[in-house]
């Protein structure tokens, strides 16, 4: 437990395309972290928290940063193959925990991630959906909660990423579970917090390839569409995609007996309106990152506030049961994709 308003030292592990990103955040804009660790398996990513962060002890070892007695917390933003057993490890070893999404591609690992959690009530454990931090989201949160839209009964929630020529996702696909494990699980754990945490009872996806012909020995594909019934007759329609033209479009909808909200239906870059011969238009935010820059900053401000405040489990953010019910369902739709059936969840 971390005494007062004492720092909480971290160390993050995965210095990859999102974990630099995290490792300035917790190293420059977060009041209460100290990053005094980093461990990455890679000679070059150690190099550039050499020359980027204040001064970390570099491990290229997870085991080993785990030993360091000088280290609070850990910030897992690894292959999601490894987030289970790294979880547990993290917690075993004393540590608190964060992790990005998803807990696991795997339910039973999930479960496993329980069980062991249980057993350390005292150390926060809480998976990265950082849309719930999203200052558009969290206000459509609280707009539902104060009774604006009636009783919400409907998600329609998208996930859809810029056209990538470098086919970046198609080496990931690998590890990354599938479209629906790698983004629609973000859309899954937005329509849960948004119509009241509700359990899935049936699950039907489909998919095309419209460009990416290397995702098929994955068994992925480059689109897909799925819905989800919620038990007291709740459901969420899904849309994740690859390949789009104009950037990231990230965007949802939630349906109530006395209205809805949407919330970011454009994908703005920023308020400025282009008026030429072409029309009226905006740019596009252009990566996940560009769309959900605050929302990685406000989750890392909470995780760290609520540690040094001793709050227990997740706080504002998704707990590992959120997590594990965002992979069933994810799963699900992986296999409805690969059986052209519906699944129905016990
Ligand atoms: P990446 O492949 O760029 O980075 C993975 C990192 O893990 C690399 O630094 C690699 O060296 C390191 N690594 C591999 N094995 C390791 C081990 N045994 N111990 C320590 N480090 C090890 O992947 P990326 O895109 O950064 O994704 C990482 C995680 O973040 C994934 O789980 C992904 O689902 C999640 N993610 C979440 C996003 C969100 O919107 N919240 C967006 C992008 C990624």
């Amino acid at each position: 437990m971390i005494a007062g308003r004492e720092r909480v030292r971290i160390g993050v592990v995965g210095l990859g395309r999102l974990g630099k990103r995290h490792a300035e955040n917790l190293a420059y804009r977060v009041p209460g972290a100290a990053l005094v660790a980093a461990c990455s398996p890679l000679e070059d990513e150690r190099a550039w928290a050499r020359n980027t962060l204040p001064e970390p002890r570099l491990y290229h070892d997870y085991a080993d940063l785990l030993a360091d007695r000088d280290v609070d917390a850990v910030w897992l933003v690894t292959p999601s193959s490894l987030h289970a057993q790294q979880i547990v490890d993290a917690l075993r070893a004393g540590k608190h925990v964060f992790c990005e999404k998803p807990l696991s591609l795997d339910l039973a690992e999930c479960e496993r991630v329980l069980a062991e959690a249980e057993r350390y009530p005292h150390l926060r454990a809480t998976i990265g959906f950082m849309r719930r931090f999203d200052p558009s989201y969290r206000d459509a949160f609280d707009k539902i909660a104060d009774g604006r839209i009636g009783r919400p009964f409907l998600v329609r929630s998208q996930t859809a990423d810029q056209n990538d020529t470098e086919g970046f996702f198609v080496r990931f696909a690998g590890t990354s579970g599938g479209i629906f494990l790698d983004c629609t699980v973000h859309d899954i754990d937005v329509a849960r917090w948004l119509l009241g945490r509700p359990r899935a009872t049936r699950v039907f996806a489909a998919g095309a390839i419209a460009l990416h012909d290397g995702l098929r020995e994955f068994g992925d594909v480059d689109n897909g569409v799925a819905i989800c019934e919620f038990e007291g007759g709740k459901l969420a329609m899904f849309y994740a995609s690859r390949t789009q033209a104009h950037g990231n479009d990230t965007h949802s909808e939630v349906i109530g007996t006395a209205g809805a909200l949407a919330i970011g239906h454009n994908p703005r870059l920023n308020r400025v309106e282009i008026y030429d011969a072409g029309g009226v238009r905006n740019e596009c935010t252009a990566s996940f990152f560009d769309r959900f820059e605050d929302a990685f900053l406000f989750e890392a401000r909470a995780f760290v506030a609520d540690v040094q405040d001793g709050v227990a489990r997740a706080g504002d953010g998704a707990t590992l049961a959120d997590a594990l019910e965002a992979t069933r369902i994810a799963s699900a739709m992986r296999v409805s994709l690969e059986t052209g059936e519906a699944v129905v969840l016990g």
